[in-house]
């Protein structure tokens, strides 16, 4: 199976560890097992364990618990995966077939830009617009979901805008898969990172062609330990499960003793409201600084997420822009491009302030420099 290269993964992957100053990043910053325990994980019971193989599509105890966070949801429609790009990759093997249609909403992460090809798919592009405060743009929306869609595929909270969808657009977007018998993918990893808004509504219950895809990666600041899930039709689920044991047979034992702590209704709380503080805390200093640039520099406030999605006025191509940061400065954020959005510059808002404000000053020196040519 041949597949295209997912560039922000790999530029990630090559300089994440190289650079100083890793701000490509789109989680806050990850939460230590000594927190962990100070939540009720019981270090000892793990130094105890067992290391043999774990339950593989979750254990019952944690599918439960994430039963009770999607209403009218039972531990045999939740399949537990390693991450949440593992449950969008288990869905894509599942459902595309040659000559199926992807629609794929941009900018975005950028898994589904590539995925549904190698499965024999074609992928449809529809722009979030951002002089519609990033609601879709409905004619490319219409025009990309068609009788042959067998997946609509959307994350919101966006990666990389950080913007959230509003009910009206919720249930239009549900309509449509409804009309044209498609799935509706959304993966909601981002939800519960609200910085000032109220939590984001999930499209789960909505239609039984939604499906949701989440982990604990960004709202619960847990990214090693690599949990995601996905929570759908039985049926689905159950053939998700069944590409599971091709792939990699199912999630790591601590990592789900891990999960299972962090996804209890107090924890999860607890997790989220300390991603509200950091983001609370950052916000400020990204946006005092992006004032400091006059003109140059643009944004609309994220939503949700660790993640400040800039627009620069110069005509330097983003790949070249982040290019000259890294090796100037020392510095990794994502470009435009990687996130299907050319002229804007994707920065990371999750690390301590200390981090945030010298990346910032660092940032701001090169981009200084397209003030002067420009
Ligand atoms: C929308 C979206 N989905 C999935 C992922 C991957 O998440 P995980 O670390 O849970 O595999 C990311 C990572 O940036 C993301 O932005």
């Amino acid at each position: 199976m041949k597949i295209d290269q997912f560039e922000m993964e790999r530029m990630q992957s090559t300089w994440e560890n190289v650079v100083e100053m890793d701000m490509s990043e789109s989680g806050v910053r990850p939460v230590t097992l000594r927190e962990m325990a100070e939540m009720g994980l019981d270090l000892d019971a793990i130094l105890n364990m067992p290391l043999g193989y774990s339950q593989s599509n979750g254990t019952i105890p944690l599918r439960e618990s994430l039963a009770e966070i999607y209403p009218g949801a039972t531990a045999d429609r939740i399949e537990v995966t390693n991450g949440t790009s593992e449950a969008n990759y288990l869905l894509a093997l599942t459902l595309l077939r040659e000559g199926d249609e992807v629609a794929f909403e941009v900018p975005n992460y950028m898994q589904y830009g590539g995925l549904p090809k190698s499965c024999g798919a074609l992928v449809r592009r529809f722009r979030l617009r951002i002089d519609r405060d990033w609601e879709p743009d409905w004619d490319e929306f219409d025009g990309a979901v068609n009788e042959k869609t067998r997946l609509v595929y959307i994350s919101n909270p966006n990666n990389p805008s950080g913007s959230v969808l509003s009910e009206d657009a919720m249930w239009r977007i549900v309509r449509r898969c409804e009309a044209a018998g498609a799935y509706l993918l959304a993966d909601e990893v981002y939800l519960g990172a609200e910085i000032h808004c109220e939590r984001t509504r999930s499209f789960w219950g909505m239609s039984d062609r939604v499906i949701v895809t989440s982990g604990l990666s960004k709202a619960y600041g847990i990214l090693g330990v690599r949990i995601g899930w996905i929570v759908g039709p039985k049926d689905v689920v159950g053939e998700c499960w069944g590409q599971h044991d091709y792939l990699t047979i199912g999630p790591n034992k601590i990592s789900d003793a891990v999960a299972r702590v962090a996804v209890k209704a107090e924890n999860r709380e607890k997790l989220y409201a300390r991603t509200r503080a950091i983001l609370q805390h950052n916000l400020p200093i990204v946006r005092e600084w992006a004032a400091g640039f006059g003109g140059l520099l643009t944004f609309r406030e994220p939503r949700a997420g660790a993640l400040c999605l800039m627009r620069y006025h110069s005509d330097t191509p983003s790949y070249e822009l982040c290019e000259r940061i890294r090796v100037n400065q020392s510095v990794l954020i994502v470009p435009g491009v990687h996130l299907g959005l050319e002229g804007f510059i994707r920065l990371w808002l999750g690390g301590k302030p200390e981090f945030l404000s010298e990346g910032l000053r660092r940032i701001g020196g090169e981009l200084r420099k397209e003030q002067v040519r420009g």
